[in-house]
């Protein structure tokens, strides 16, 4: 057994009296990527400075090793063996791209025909080479984004921290990053991972936790959480509102919207059930003027668990819903 990459016991961290992480607990593999999502405000970031040993957590917390070394005790052993990639960008816009580059080979202390070999390799790797000699002001946002972390590759860190690295990005470069992310783990590259988008964890991940109101409201894979939410549903329109009322007394089980003349029937998406729902219309002779399958996604976990603190970034009421506690027993 391999000691785990990244190992946090009831992490805390309070500023002043408010509470922003209120004793989580999180395990990472070695060479997987485990993805922490959560509303703005949530925490994420806080999560991240913490283990990469940029902001101390309270004195509170339990053990936290990170790369096998203790972070209290041992925070340059830590800091060694990790790169971060933050959220916001650590480019210097006033010079190339490969100055930035050898920049953080002198960091990292590499010889200089070293630093200059693996720059030159970076580039070449996030498609930079051309535009390496140009001031990084001059790089578009995905540009800017993928120097970043060529520059966090540098010191050829095995686990890595990425905050939010497609934020803004558009959905071809966002497609990129995931390459060059899961190229990472295949190298063996442990990732830490913090995104606003679901289906960036959804198509990432192999563990993600939720978090809210400083806890971690779910963590499972994307599959497990997904199981966690009911949504699934046939949704069926008509024009005809003579139709309509006849499906919907057709049909058991149905949630109506009378205005737009759609019916809702709780379904897996499975042959089976469609059928039913298929076969009981035909039996009575209805027609639906559209149909379609709703499978539980991401979204839906995410708002299911997060309710309306979302909009406010501030953790205020914890808004309870059914799933979350249902999460916690099934997940925690
Ligand atoms: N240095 C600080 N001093 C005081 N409060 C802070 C500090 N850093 C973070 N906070 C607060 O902690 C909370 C969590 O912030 P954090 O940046 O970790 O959230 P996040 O989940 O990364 O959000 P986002 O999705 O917007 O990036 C916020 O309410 C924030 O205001
Ligand atoms: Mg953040």
């Amino acid at each position: 057994m391999t000691d785990p990459a990244i190992a946090a016991n009831g992490l805390r961290k309070s500023y002043g009296d408010k509470v922003v992480l209120d004793g989580i607990d999180l395990v990472v593999p070695e060479g997987t990527i485990f993805s922490l999502l959560g509303p703005n405000g949530a925490g994420k970031t806080t999560a991240v400075n913490i283990l990469s040993t940029l902001v101390s957590p309270d004195p509170a917390s339990g053990a936290i090793r990170v790369g096998g070394h203790d972070l209290g005790a041992d925070p340059q052993a830590v800091r060694a063996g990790i790169g971060v990639t933050g959220q916001f960008s650590a480019v210097d816009g006033l010079i190339t791209g490969e100055e930035n580059m050898l920049l953080m080979a002198d960091l990292h202390h590499l010889p200089r025909s070293e630093g200059r070999r693996v720059t030159a390799e970076l580039l070449e790797r996030f498609d930079l080479t051309d535009a390496a000699k140009k001031p990084a002001s001059s790089y578009s946002g995905g540009m800017k984004r993928r120097l970043d972390i060529a520059m966090t590759l540098v010191g050829s860190p095995r686990i890595i921290f990425l905050d939010e690295p497609t934020t803004g990005l558009d959905p071809r470069s966002r497609h990129t990053m995931w390459q060059i992310i899961r190229e990472l783990v295949t190298g063996g590259v442990t990732v830490f991972l913090t995104t606003q988008y679901l289906e960036e964890a959804d198509q990432l991940a192999d563990r993600i936790a939720v978090l809210n109101n400083g806890r971690i409201a779910a963590e499972g894979s994307a599959e497990e959480l997904k199981r966690l939410v009911p949504g699934g549903h046939v949704r069926l329109r008509f024009t005809d509102p003579h139709a309509y009322r006849s499906a919907a007394s057709a049909l058991h089980d149905v949630a109506r919207d009378d205005e737009a003349l759609a019916l809702q029937i709780p379904s897996d998406g499975s042959q089976r059930e469609l059928r039913a729902v298929l076969d009981r219309l035909d039996t009575a002779g209805i027609e639906a003027d559209e149909l379609t399958v709703h499978t539980p996604d991401l979204d839906d976990v995410f708002f299911a668990l997060t309710g309306s603190a979302a909009d406010t970034g501030t953790a205020g009421v914890p808004s309870q819903t059914t799933a979350s506690d249902q999460t916690k027993e099934n997940v925690r």
